[in-house]
């Protein structure tokens, strides 16, 4: 019996500029596109991992509740990669906690497996490389390949496992944009992105997409190097509307929005011909993740509280990397 070996990691979720939708390989999550996002500060996942010899199965605990049966399934066959990479035959207790509301409709699976990722390999005495890490992290949430990394991030779709992973563009302090995430519902959403990205294919505009994306990958780099507040407003938006088109012409198609979703948009075009520095973008899911140009982003919260129906506004600054901790218990 050999003694229990633990290790603690915090990371944080991060919004997609230009959008991954789609694999090219299911199974590896190796997408069909390339992407960008910038990683959000103020809102983290605190992991630890204990491989316990003694434990006959791993446990997940999330916000010190047992996850459900497939949050479970999904996290063990990630360990089980790790375990592999190590030698490691002991099962684990996982303990999470997000310092955000997991129901806040914030996708934390980016945030959650870049932690899990980073806490097991440390605790199974592996080294690795940020390239590394990145690519296993890809294997349990595609977009957790870049919450590695701090700041404006990009996912090279590589084409093969040894070629997919994120590398940084630019620091967090390159461009001090602010994401408001506009809070429209706070309930899971129906059809997770695992089977969206499944759905993409079906879709007969995924092609088309998918073929243009290099063009927009290039405007969205440039627009971050040159801190090009107008030019990255173009570009994210295309690119947001283009997936949502997708997803909503796939078969069956898949509708996120929802009525106050569509209100913020328009909102947000009116606010931004009036001169305001703020486009917008969404994941898969309803919320509206307002970007603002430095400064302007007390003056854009104030007008998004007044929009009617919406549950919450939160605030992200670009954030760092994926991070160890000194190991410590994750409290629920
Ligand atoms: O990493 P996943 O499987 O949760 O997919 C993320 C998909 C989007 O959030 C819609 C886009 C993206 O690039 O993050």
């Amino acid at each position: 019996m050999g003694t229990p070996r633990s290790a603690t990691a915090e990371a944080s979720p991060n919004i997609a500029l230009v959008k991954y939708w789609g694999n090219a390989d299911d199974e590896l999550r190796i997408p069909s596109n390339g992407s960008i996002s910038m990683t959000l500060g103020g809102l983290s996942t605190v992991t630890r991992v204990t491989f316990e010899p003694d434990l006959g199965e791993d446990l997940l605990l999330i916000g010190g509740h047992p996850a459900h049966p497939p949050a479970l399934d999904r996290v063990s066959r990630h360990l089980d990669l790790i375990r592999e990479r190590g030698g490691v035959s002991a099962r684990a207790r996982v303990e999470s906690n997000n310092n955000f509301p997991s129901g806040a409709g914030i996708a934390s699976s980016a945030s959650a497996f870049a932690a899990l990722t980073l806490a097991a390999l440390a605790a199974a005495g592996i080294e690795s490389d940020t390239a590394s890490l990145s690519r296993l992290a890809r294997r349990g949430s595609g977009s957790a390949c870049r919450s590695i990394l701090g700041g404006y991030v990009e996912w090279q779709a590589g084409g093969t496992d040894a070629a997919s992973f994120a590398t940084q563009l630019a620091v967090a302090d390159h461009w001090a944009l602010v994401d408001l995430v506009a809070v429209v519902s706070r309930t899971p959403k129906p059809i997770g992105s695992t089977d969206g990205h499944r759905l993409a294919g079906t879709s007969p505009l995924q092609p088309a997409r998918v073929a243009d994306t290099p063009r927009r990958l290039a405007l969205c780099r440039q627009a971050i190097l040159q801190r090009d507040f107008e030019a990255l407003a173009a570009v994210v938006e295309l690119d947001s509307q283009m997936m949502h088109a997708v997803m909503m012409t796939s078969s069956p198609p898949l509708h996120y929005w929802q009525p106050s979703t569509l209100a913020i948009l328009q909102a947000v075009a009116d606010w931004r011909r009036a001169g305001a520095g703020v486009c917008a973008t969404i994941d898969a899911g309803p919320n509206v993740h307002c970007l603002c140009a430095p400064g302007e982003a007390s003056g854009i919260e104030t007008r998004l509280r007044a929009v009617p129906g919406l549950e919450g506004v939160l605030t992200c600054p670009p954030g760092g990397a994926a991070h160890l901790l000194p190991d410590r218990a994750v409290s629920g």
